[in-house]
């Protein structure tokens, strides 16, 4: 892998912008956002609601002034996980919502209860049908709301029905992801009031009303993390442009711990790395909550590690059915033992082609990278779930000196 990459918007941070949408009536700008399924099904949902929208390239524009319907039929929520974020938004300014259960990648039970309990706290109330969930409020209020885990959709969720909601709310033991300090810009920008983003502690004063606004979607930690982790698998040199480098929380750390050269270059946002030699083994790494290591990367992870110089423990602290590319990694010849949320990766792996199958966006992507390290042809089935995430994998690769049948 060699070459240069200027990396797509973040799934992560546009979708709940085009929840937050919902807010206020008017027309909206989002710049940078990727051409990726779920940015679609959001769309549908969107769509569902009233809204119109129309895309050129990397730009969307939303028309959310005849935004009227609250009851989404659209399958798009029952294919992915955001559509959960349009709860705060609708109940926000419609009072009422009623959306399909939300699905995503099928990578662990996934509740939502820390979202129904804190919108709760503000007023709203909650029933739950077969396959629908719908809620009501008639004025959401502000609250002091603790979170038992920094979940990221409960603070979306919670931020932004707040932004609405009469009088204070405060997040205690909110989540410290990138997304949540751009949504909070977004919402800002809408004219929302909002402090402490970034921090576990954030307090939003109500507002009357907000408007439509225009806004850059960030560049995604999360495919720049993936592509910085295939450079060190295939021994490469890459530079990637328009990533603040502060939303890679440790990532930078632990490419120099498998052995990377890391040059950072904060107020350019460029990343660049070169690999040089044999990957070292990590002795033990947790996923955890920004800025620790994310599990989005865990799988991304542990195919560099299969090929590194001796044994690795990782653990997977967030979601517990996130080691579902091991059967796929195996088949390509690494030696990995999984016990419930520990895997043990032997390492000293030569990876080989093989037919292999993603089965979960990240984990797919994954497949890919230690297909371009391995010896002979992958085939890899089950693309569908890196598209939901992925823009042009094949594309970014090109760019980055390797072609992809
Ligand atoms: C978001 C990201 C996902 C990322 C994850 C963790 C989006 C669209 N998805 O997912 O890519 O992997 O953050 O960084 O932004 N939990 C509960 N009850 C709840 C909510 C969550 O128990 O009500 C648990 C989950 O089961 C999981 C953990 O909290 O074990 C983290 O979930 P959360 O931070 O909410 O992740 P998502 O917002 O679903």
């Amino acid at each position: 892998m060699c070459g240069e990459l200027l990396v797509q918007g973040s799934k992560n941070a546009a979708l709940p912008m085009l929840a937050a949408m919902l807010l206020a009536e008017g027309v909206y700008i989002l710049h940078h956002c990727p051409q990726i399924t779920d940015v679609d099904h959001m769309l549908e949902l969107l769509t569902d609601a009233g809204c119109l929208t129309r895309r050129e390239g990397h730009m969307l524009i939303v028309d959310t002034r005849g935004a009227d319907r609250c009851s989404l039929k659209g399958s798009g929520a029952g294919k992915m996980r955001a559509g959960v974020t349009l709860l705060g938004s609708m109940l926000g300014r419609m009072h009422a919502v009623e959306i399909p259960y939300p699905g995503g990648c099928t990578i662990g039970k996934r509740p939502i209860d820390l979202h129904l309990k804190a919108l709760g706290q503000m007023g709203a109330v909650f029933e739950h049908r077969e396959h629908t969930l719908s809620g009501y409020a008639e004025k959401l209020h502000g609250a002091d709301i603790s979170l038992d885990f920094p979940s990221v959709g409960a603070t979306e969720n919670i931020l932004m029905a707040a932004t609405l909601a009469e009088g204070r709310t405060v997040i205690r033991g909110a989540a410290r992801e990138p997304e949540i300090a751009a949504l909070a810009g977004f919402l800002q920008k809408m004219g929302a009031h909002i402090e402490g983003t970034g921090t576990s502690v954030i307090r939003v004063e109500g507002v009357e009303r907000l408007h439509a606004a225009e806004y850059i979607v960030p560049s995604d930690r999360i495919v720049a993390g993936t592509y910085l982790l295939g450079a060190v698998m295939t021994g490469g040199e890459i530079r990637l442009l328009h990533v603040p480098t502060a939303h890679l929380g440790i990532l930078p750390r632990i490419l120099t711990e498998l052995g990377a050269e890391v040059f950072l270059k904060e107020e350019q946002d460029e990343i660049a790395v070169k690999m040089e030699r044999r990957t070292r083994a990590i002795p033990y790494l947790a996923t955890a909550p920004f800025p620790d290591f994310p599990t989005d990367l865990q799988s991304a992870l542990m195919a560099a590690l299969s090929m590194a110089a001796g044994p690795s423990f990782l653990e997977e602290k967030i979601f517990e059915a996130r080691f579902q590319i091991v059967p796929e990694l195996r088949r390509m010849g690494a030696r990995i033992y999984e016990e419930d949320s520990l895997a043990v990766i032997e390492g000293e792996a030569r990876l080989r082609g093989a037919q292999v199958e993603a089965r979960e966006l990240r984990g797919g992507a994954a497949l890919i990278m230690a297909a371009l390290a391995a010896e002979g042809k992958t085939v890899i089935s089950g693309m569908e779930f890196v598209k939901r995430g992925y823009e042009d994998i094949q594309g970014d690769l090109k760019k980055l000196g390797i072609v992809l049948h």
